[in-house]
């Protein structure tokens, strides 16, 4: 990714280069998402569990480590939901530094959690929530030899910004809409420098309406209050007083968007439709962004953001930050029980 938009990025010749071949991900246009939506409209979702270790933290991570390595860093730390962790904990033992990630115990999606012992970051529980373990990040920082690599590192939203990148450059212009989950508000925050970036250089003659979801049971921008307890099924989200409050906000006001809330069921509802619809396969926290999509084109259910509002044969794009395997305890199945291995059974069981 850094080769890629080299030009793009805070690098020079004296920058290592800590890649696993993250970014270019798929924009898949979606059929029968879009003739949900109708009135002509294409719906493109932005795959972003197809990087390294399965999230769009990767885009962030590769930029941030090869600072870090820059820079002389002994030892890499970061505060997660998950996600950051993985990604972290793999670009660290890529760039041959020590990494210790800071997790709310009991919180982590089993992949993610799994991801980070076999990368083999040291992992700390602590009991407490994501902000928590972020405030302690932070003053963990301030040492000698410490480098963050949350998103308060401005090297991991110049990272994640190329997502912008990538689908300017795969539609020739930027899209009408861009829907995308919102936890720490860094990606929303990314996303739209990034289409100003390719704004500003004539790369793109528009911006799109940026619309960002949170769960609802975690919903501080939407509430426009901090939420001491936040909770929902959507792990990598549970984030009650995110770090980029003030740029998400400026990018929604800006971009002449929305901040919007979806409940655990829809999330559960959305992450089921895309995969056995489209065949995307997205963890929960990822989904947000197509239950919102479902919530926008209806208008019973009075969304921030109607889409209704916008032209016919617009572009949509959603991004999904994570990959379904993340959290396989998130996902609900009856598995059948076994039976005779005879055809007339099996196809008795098969049904149809
Ligand atoms: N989707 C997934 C799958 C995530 O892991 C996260 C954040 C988000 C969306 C929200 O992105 O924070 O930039 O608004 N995960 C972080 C983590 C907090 O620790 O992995 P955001």
């Amino acid at each position: 990714m850094i080769d890629r938009y080299r030009e793009y990025l805070p690098v020079t010749e004296r920058t290592p280069t800590i890649s696993l071949g993250e970014g270019s991900t798929p924009l898949i246009s979606c059929p029968r998402l879009s003739a949900r939506v109708s009135r002509g409209c294409e719906v493109l979702v932005k795959y972003e569990g197809m990087n390294p270790t399965g999230s769009f933290k990767d885009r962030g991570m590769t930029l941030a480590v090869s600072k870090a390595a820059e820079q002389g860093a002994q030892a890499l730390v970061c505060a997660s939901t998950g996600n950051t962790s993985a990604s972290a904990a793999a670009y660290a033992a890529r760039a041959g530094i020590r990494c210790a990630v800071i997790l709310p115990a009991g919180k982590i999606a089993s992949g993610k959690l799994v991801q980070a012992y076999a990368y083999g970051a040291k992992v700390v529980a602590i009991e407490g929530n994501f902000d928590d373990a972020l405030r302690v990040v932070r003053t963990l920082g301030e040492r000698a030899g410490f480098a963050i690599v949350n998103s308060i590192n401005p090297h991991r939203i110049a990272g994640q910004k190329t997502a912008a990148f990538e689908i300017v450059e795969e539609l020739g212009e930027a899209p009408d809409v861009h829907l995308l989950p919102v936890g720490n508000a860094g990606n929303i925050t990314a996303y739209w420098a990034g289409y100003q970036e390719f704004f500003r250089i004539g790369r793109a003659t528009k911006h799109p309406v940026v619309i960002g979801f949170q769960a609802a049971g975690s919903a501080p921008i939407f509430r426009g209050q901090i939420v001491a307890q936040p909770e929902t099924i959507a792990s990598a989200i549970r984030i009650g007083n995110p770090a980029s409050w003030e740029s998400a906000t400026q990018a929604l006001r800006d971009s002449k968007g929305a901040i919007d809330i979806v409940t655990d069921e829809e999330i559960l509802d959305a992450q089921q439709w895309l995969a056995s619809h489209e065949g995307i396969f997205v963890e929960p926290a990822s989904a947000s962004s197509i239950a919102g999509l479902f919530k926008c084109i209806d208008p019973a259910r009075k969304p921030a953001f109607g889409l209704s509002e916008i032209a016919e044969g617009s572009r949509i794009v959603c991004t999904v930050t994570g990959h379904g395997l993340k959290d396989p305890d998130a996902v609900r199945f009856y598995p059948a029980s076994a039976i005779d291995p005879d055809e007339a059974d099996v196809l008795r069981a098969i049904g149809f």
